[in-house]
């Protein structure tokens, strides 16, 4: 038997298709709540868009730890043996939602972890380093992406002008230029934390951490052209790519690695090891298996589920802390502030953001909260209410000993810092001949689109700095 419908109060309701009007022909009545009702959630559908990384699709699946990392971490997702629950959604950054998901953009490549020591996001990207160093820069960096004030175009002119006054972008800009700017599929393309972590063992021990899930599937690209001509034919090409694959049965999946550096080499290392415009070279850290990362099971209703998930980097479990990687402390703060803003003070409650572990916080009231557990409402109480534990409790357990001056300045740098060395190293040594020449091609297409003169002077000159040879070429590209 069909359910009747019913109004949002449970009251059947008398017709789905017609009003309650005076005569068949005449006006429509006020009494017709339901058609109100109706017609006003319906203008209250859409939450604000995210304010970066808009446009994006998920899925859920399993994380199954098959290595023993726990001489590194006591967390409990990490043990040899556990299988938690994830979440994952995939993005692109500039974008608003609905844009082409095969635009040239990092990836954005987000993952929930439902521990049974509550939820723990990795809120990474399909990069191992980002354009910025500090988070001061973020909200020029992202203006510099998004639409111009005057004319509401995305522009060519004022992303590298940003990118050239900012050198530490060249990284992460040589990524982007290069094949994995735009990945064939979310499916195959690697994610990373991008930060470092740092990890506590259950004797008290500290290593420092990064993050790689590398795919499974292999990795795949498309070239400037396909994902032109695929941003008019199917602008959900991506978020329609993993909905297949997975009701099809055919389950992407990643092998997480981490890299784990002892918490004493981070003072003098060769690089500033929590400068996120760098990576930890593999020879000298090199990936340790974790386990297996599944993705098996495509939401049902993605507004519920996606649209209205919430990752934070502040999500840390007992045994993972933060490190001082200034990127990251700054991000610490602005994702809960984004959901409260975007998705409501209580967006934790939402299902798809709820921990599967149980939650006894003296969080109270607020819009749309339905989980008030009621008296005592404050702590230290002599009532029974919950109370802290010291020795368990997330951020006692990944500490860190920092005595210095207040100050605004950059990274100390350390022996081989620089802003254009490993950029160099990714073209020289990482790249091959055709990967190489497809880079170029792109940068010679992008800042073909009406960069300025002073500005295209500062972009031959930034490749340069990346590598002689790839700048010279961009150069004779236009006459230079
Ligand atoms: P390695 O030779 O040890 O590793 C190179 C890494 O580059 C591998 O992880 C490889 O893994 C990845 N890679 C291969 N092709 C490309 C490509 N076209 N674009 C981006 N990455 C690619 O080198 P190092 O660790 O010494 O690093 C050298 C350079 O490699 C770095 O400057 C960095 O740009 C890049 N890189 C380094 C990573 C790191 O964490 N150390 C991670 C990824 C890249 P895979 O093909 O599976 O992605
Ligand atoms: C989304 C801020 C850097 C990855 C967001 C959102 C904000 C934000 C406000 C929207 C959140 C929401 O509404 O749900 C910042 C700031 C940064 C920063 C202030 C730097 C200081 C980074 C970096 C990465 C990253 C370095 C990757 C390593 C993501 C991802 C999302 C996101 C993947 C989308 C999450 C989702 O799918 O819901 N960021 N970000 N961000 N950011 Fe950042």
């Amino acid at each position: 038997m069909t359910k009747p419908t019913t109004n949002n109060v449970g009251i059947p309701v008398a017709s789905d298709n017609d009003s309650l009007t005076l005569g068949a022909n005449g006006p429509i009545l006020l009494q017709d709540h339901y058609l109100i009702e109706k017609n006003a959630q319906f203008n209250r559908e859409r939450v604000p868009e995210r304010v970066v990384h808009a446009k994006g699709g998920g899925a859920h699946g399993f994380l199954e730890v098959t290595e023993d990392v726990s001489q590194f971490t006591k967390a409990a997702l990490f043990q040899p043996g556990v299988r938690t629950e994830s979440l994952v959604r995939f993005s692109t950054v500039a974008g608003e939602s609905g844009s082409p998901d095969t635009w040239r953009d990092p990836r954005g490549f987000a993952v929930k972890f439902y521990t049974t020591e509550g939820n723990y996001d990795i809120v990474g990207n399909n990069t191992p380093v980002f354009f910025i160093r500090d988070p001061i820069k973020f909200p020029d960096f992202i203006h510099s992406q998004k639409r111009r004030a005057d004319n509401h175009l995305r522009d060519h002119d004022i992303q590298w002008d940003f990118w050239t006054l900012r050198p530490e972008s060249a990284h992460q800009v040589t990524w982007l230029m290069g094949d994995r700017g735009i990945p064939s599929s979310w499916r195959e393309m690697n994610g990373y934390s991008s930060h470092t972590y740092l990890w506590e063992n259950a004797g008290g021990e500290k290593f420092w951490v990064k993050y790689h899930f590398k795919t499974d599937q292999g990795i795949g690209y498309l070239t400037q052209a396909d994902a032109d001509r695929l941003a008019g034919e199917d602008a959900d090409y991506h978020t329609r790519d993993l909905f297949r694959n997975i009701e099809q049965g055919n389950h992407p999946s990643w092998t997480l690695h981490v890299q784990v550096m002892p918490y004493a080499d981070a003072a003098d290392y060769r690089f500033n090891p929590f400068d996120l415009t760098k990576v930890w070279p593999q020879g000298d850290y090199p990936l340790i298996k974790v386990g297996r990362w599944v993705l098996d099971r495509n939401p049902s209703n993605y507004f519920a589920e996606i649209e209205q998930a919430s990752f934070e980097p502040s999500n840390l479990v007992p045994g993972i802390g933060p490190s001082p990687d200034k990127m990251l402390q700054g991000r610490l703060f602005a994702y809960a502030d984004a959901h409260r803003y975007r998705i409501g003070t209580n967006y934790t409650q939402l299902p798809v953001n709820a921990a599967k572990s149980p939650v006894h916080s003296y969080s109270r009231d607020g819009a749309m909260r339905y989980q008030n557990p009621g008296d005592p409402v404050y702590a230290p109480n002599s009532f029974g209410g919950p109370h802290a534990d010291p020795v368990r409790g997330a951020e006692t357990a990944s500490s860190y000993g920092v005595e210095d001056e207040v100050i605004r300045s950059a990274y100390k740098l350390h022996a081989e810092d620089d802003d254009f060395g490993q950029a160099g190293t990714l073209v020289r040594q990482v790249l091959d001949d055709a990967q190489r020449e497809r880079l170029a091609g792109n940068i010679i297409g992008h800042a073909s689109k009406d960069v300025s003169g002073p500005v295209l002077e500062r972009v031959f000159e930034y490749w340069r700095n990346v590598d002689k040879n790839l700048g010279d070429k961009v150069a004779a590209a236009f006459g230079k």
